[in-house]
């Protein structure tokens, strides 16, 4: 029997790079059962709802899956999900409605520079921990008659300790030396307030790693300027969505920036950064390496940490020696040329 992981094929660009990251992902030699999980158009055409609770449930029960990007409809901002006992939980969007029906609440963004690609930033190597439940994201939205909106900036004490606390613990499993917090709390001193107090208390009981907090502009400001001031960053949900951009941005490309949502007993979707892409869907040029290097995290979450060496390392290979590189990048291969070139790379590793 192989390992079993859950798929959300995504939309727009999200099909071609879930195909790119199995590919790489079977070079490990490791066996996979690749569970697909229907979420989005696919959910609304097998049971009539873009997250169905089947789905939900198939997701925590397999509890590990690889999730590609999906479309969201601006403006709409509503998603209603029925539960077996009657309650029902209001989202603002389909990605924010999976993260809270599953419980995930800490989203790790590991960005770095790539040498020969990434130019000034080479040496920019960040790890954002991005707070993925409340903040401006929570959805206690409202319109007052047609003339202004209404948006609640939701912080709570135990999301914001939840945070910290697993910054700091991930931290010391990855041998990193500094966490920061990014807030506003000049300006926001009570949402914010809290969130900066809620991380104080927990970097107290974690003396062995240097910890220090910036305020979101400066950290923008310091990200572009000097990023070798940052290691771990702790962030709510918003500012760290936007520096975790801005960083992709830095390093090269949207493309660049993997990541996981991560949540209790194990419970981990790793995802890249980046959005459905759909200006370059379906023309096969999409930069599958964000979720590649996502699929790489997920391995080692699951113990496997050999093979996520290996998917990082011969991924850093291909791109340093500029092997094979999509058109974000300045080169002309496709996203299935990346990830030949990967697997390539990691079966000659191998010999
Ligand atoms: P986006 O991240 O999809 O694209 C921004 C820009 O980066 C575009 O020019 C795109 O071509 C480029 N880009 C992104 N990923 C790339 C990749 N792998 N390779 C090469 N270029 C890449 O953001 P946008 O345009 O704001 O959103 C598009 C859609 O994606 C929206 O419906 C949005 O709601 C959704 N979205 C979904 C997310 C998720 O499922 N986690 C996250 C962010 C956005």
């Amino acid at each position: 029997m192989g390992i079993t992981v859950g798929v959300v094929k995504g939309n727009g660009i999200g099909p071609e790079i879930t195909e790119a990251t199995l590919h790489v992902l079977e070079a490990t030699g490791l066996s996979f059962d690749w569970v697909p999980v229907a979420i989005g158009d696919e959910g609304v055409k097998k049971y009539g709802h873009p997250l169905p609770q089947e789905s939900v449930k198939l997701l925590r029960e397999v509890k590990r899956a690889i999730k590609a990007p999906l479309l969201v409809d601006k403006f709409k901002g509503r998603l209603y999900c029925e539960h077996e006992d009657g309650s029902v939980g209001v989202y603002p969007s389909l990605n924010n409605a999976i993260r809270r029906e599953l419980g995930l609440y800490v989203c790790p963004r590991p960005i770095k520079g790539i040498p020969g690609i990434s130019g000034n930033y080479e040496k920019l190597d960040v790890h954002i921990m991005r707070e993925i439940t409340e903040d401006v994201y929570s959805g206690i939205e409202h319109m007052i008659g047609d003339y202004a909106a209404e948006c609640t900036k939701l912080t709570t004490r135990l999301a914001a300790i939840r945070v910290a606390e697993y910054a700091f613990q991930y931290a010391r499993q990855n041998g990193r030396k500094r966490v920061s917090c990014v807030h506003k709390a000049n300006a926001v001193s009570m949402a914010d307030g809290l969130f900066l107090s809620c991380f104080r208390e927990v970097a107290a009981k974690n003396p062995d790693i240097p910890s220090d907090d910036f305020m979101v502009d400066a950290s923008a400001y310091f990200m572009a300027k000097c990023p070798e001031k940052f290691d771990v960053i702790v962030a709510a949900n918003q500012y760290g969505d936007i520096l975790s951009d801005l960083a992709a941005g830095l390093v090269g490309s949207l493309g660049l920036a993997p990541g996981a949502n991560v949540g209790p007993d194990g419970l981990i979707i790793a995802e890249a950064s980046h959005g459905a892409a759909p200006d370059i869907a379906g023309k096969g040029i999409a930069n599958p390496i964000a979720l590649i290097l996502s699929g790489a995290l997920l391995l080692r979450e699951m113990g496997y940490r050999k093979e996520a060496g290996q998917v990082e390392d011969a991924t850093m290979r291909v791109l340093s020696w500029k092997k094979a590189m999509t058109p974000d990048l300045g080169g002309n291969a496709s996203t299935m040329d990346v990830a030949r070139a990967i697997a390539h790379e990691m079966r000659q590793a191998e010999r």
